[in-house]
């Protein structure tokens, strides 16, 4: 169930157990480029690291999509905070709190000039967190809620990512969300200049409402003899 504002339906505020999810800001600039100006960070990212002019002219398209939203295709940018940062612990300023990552779910490319999918409804997602804020789960717990939010909200019927093979704390993070590898391209399909074998993965929207509903608990069952293995058992 979504936890959207319904007052503001084109600003759409996500809260999750530890963190919110929030429409990514012109102030958001210092927090972004503190982690996607590192090498470590970009490493298997599509870009190199961010100098402080790039960041803002990436979050400046990035408000460019947010300005068009609600539509049926487009390109948000997610912001996350720490829920806990608002009550005390010195995070917090008259700016607000700063961001520890960020996340993107897409149908339509980043500049707005065209479809990301071939239909409306298949959805692509992406995220970078600071290394300071990596190991805490706080990246799959924000991309489990954007996930729900695009089958719950917005009908997907499909949300896929893609990953670079090294990249195993993605694949990972995704693994563990219930997606599963459809595609894997060796270094030589790879377009990209970094030139590294990729993992395209996805989940559809009955494997995610399977994975959320609550296990049903097993019927009792009487005690049965032991049955010889079939062929594919045995394989
Ligand atoms: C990809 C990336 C977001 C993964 O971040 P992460 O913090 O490692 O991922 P998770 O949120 O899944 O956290 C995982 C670890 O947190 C730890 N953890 C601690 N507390 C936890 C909690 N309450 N719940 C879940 N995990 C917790 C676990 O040990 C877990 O590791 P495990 O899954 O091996 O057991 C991060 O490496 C990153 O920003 N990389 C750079 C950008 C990038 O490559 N983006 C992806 C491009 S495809």
């Amino acid at each position: 169930m979504s936890r959207e504002d319904p007052m503001q339906p084109n600003r759409p505020e996500l809260r999750s157990a530890r963190l919110l999810l929030r429409p990514i800001e012109a102030r958001d600039a210092d927090a972004m480029q503190s982690y996607r100006g590192r090498e470590d960070v970009t490493r298997y990212l599509l870009h190199e690291p961010l100098s402080p002019a790039a960041t803002r002219a990436r979050i400046a398209q990035a408000l460019e999509r947010w300005d068009e939203y609600p539509a049926e295709w487009f390109s948000l940018n997610f912001a996350v905070e720490l829920l806990g940062a608002w009550e005390g612990d010195g995070a917090a300023d008259e700016d607000g709190v700063e961001a520890i990552g960020d996340l993107r779910v897409w149908n339509l490319l980043p500049d707005g000039s065209g479809p990301a999918s071939e239909e409306p409804s298949i959805f692509w997602l992406g995220y970078a967190f600071h290394p300071d804020m990596q190991g805490k789960g706080y990246a799959r717990e924000a991309a489990a809620r954007l996930v729900d939010w695009l089958f719950d909200e917005h009908a997907a019927s499909e949300v896929r990512a893609i990953a670079w093979a090294p990249n195993t704390a993605s694949i990972g993070l995704l693994e563990k969300l219930g997606f599963r590898a459809f595609l894997t391209l060796d270094a030589e399909q790879e377009p990209h200049p970094k030139k590294l074998p990729a993992v395209h993965l996805r989940i559809d929207a009955a494997a995610w409402a399977a994975r959320a509903a609550p296990t049903a608990p097993a019927a009792p069952t009487a005690p049965t003899a032991p049955t010889a293995p079939t062929e594919s058992e045995e394989s």
